[in-house]
């Protein structure tokens, strides 16, 4: 039998899974996130086999120190594993696994209710209603703009970024761009899509920019001042992935000063702190990081970070082992 931390509530699914392959669950007790200190003296006073952590967890070398050698496992339940020190993992021979796959139709279809949101101005119009300002039908009251025929700009052609993709072109008839690091052709043919060489090509292009990259060096910040200026006047941006991938506050000010006409974010530079400016807006959407937050996906992927943990500890590779050149 092992012992296996939990640094959160999640989904009983899991934990049910864990403890049925006859493992010891101990779930942290505090309701939100551990402070770093919480989570090292949580794994320093107890021996744990393997960790469940969520993407909230701060996970580093200390952290992987606290928990030392007998811990084989950090299991994320993200599909995002931007919050572990990658080298700190392999440096200590510490496994880390993800949730794909689970979560990326839900994620696609928060993308969708976003661009459609923002599009149809739905958030702005729910609080028109609510304070009492409808006085009945107007020809020119809160228009939107149309996606059906518009080009999508898709930047990160990942798992995600795909079955967005997919929806824009069979459900939306939208044209389609992308940019990724890596080309691929038979997704153009499939979809009639134009790869873009360059990020800003695509964002002088676009109606509506989606972006699906992860979170590393190399994207911090792609979407910054400058290329906010490269967007067409009447675009929108759409951000499921994570926060700093966008400049939060050159996006506040683009908003203010019309460089673009809005955004619709899930994901936010400093979470849980939220820029002024977008929380002013009326040009914006917000939403709490949810994206994969539906009672089917949130299961699943408390599922798999527990199989992950259990072919782990029964001396297996974990199927969704994140291996980082
Ligand atoms: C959520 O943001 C995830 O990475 O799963
Ligand atoms: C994540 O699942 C992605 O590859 O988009």
């Amino acid at each position: 039998m092992a012992k296996v931390y939990i640094t959160r509530q999640i989904p009983d699914s899991g934990i049910k899974m864990l403890k049925n392959a006859g493992h010891e669950v101990v779930v942290s007790a505090k309701d939100g996130v551990l402070t770093k200190d919480e989570l090292t003296s949580a794994l320093k006073k107890d021996k744990y086999d393997a960790v469940l952590s969520l993407l909230t967890d701060h996970v580093d070398a200390d952290v992987f120190d606290a928990a030392g050698k007998q811990c084989k496992i950090f299991a994320n339940y993200a599909v995002g594993f931007d919050n572990i020190d990658m080298q700190a993992a392999r440096a200590r021979d510490v496994a880390i696994t993800n949730t794909p796959d689970v979560l990326t139709e839900t994620v696609a279809e928060h993308t969708f209710a976003l661009m459609l949101a923002i599009a149809h101005r739905v958030a702005e119009a729910d609080r028109f209603t609510r304070k009492g300002l409808y006085k009945g039908w107007a020809p020119m009251l809160l228009l939107g703009t149309d996606i059906s025929k518009k080009t999508l700009g898709i930047v990160g052609l990942g798992r995600i970024g795909t079955r967005v993709a997919y929806h824009a072109v069979k459900g939306f008839g939208m044209n389609l761009l992308y940019y990724d690091v890596k080309r691929n052709e038979d997704f153009e043919k499939e979809l009639g899509a134009v790869f873009e060489a360059s990020v800003e090509d695509l964002l002088s292009l676009a109606d509506f920019v989606s972006i699906h990259v992860p979170l590393l060096d190399s994207t911090r910040h792609l979407i910054n001042e400058a290329r906010l200026r490269m967007m067409k006047k009447t675009a929108y941006l759409v951000n499921t992935s994570r926060g700093p991938i966008v400049d939060e506050r050159a996006l506040g000010l683009a908003l203010i000063e019309g460089t673009i006409r809005g955004a619709a974010l899930d994901v936010f530079e400093n979470e849980p702190n939220i820029d002024k400016r977008l929380l002013e807006s009326e040009n914006a959407i917000l939403t709490p990081h949810i994206a994969s937050a539906t009672e089917e996906t949130r299961q699943r992927m408390s599922e798999i970070a527990a199989q992950n943990i259990i072919e782990m500890l029964s001396g297996k590779i974990p199927p969704n082992i994140v291996i980082v050149k």
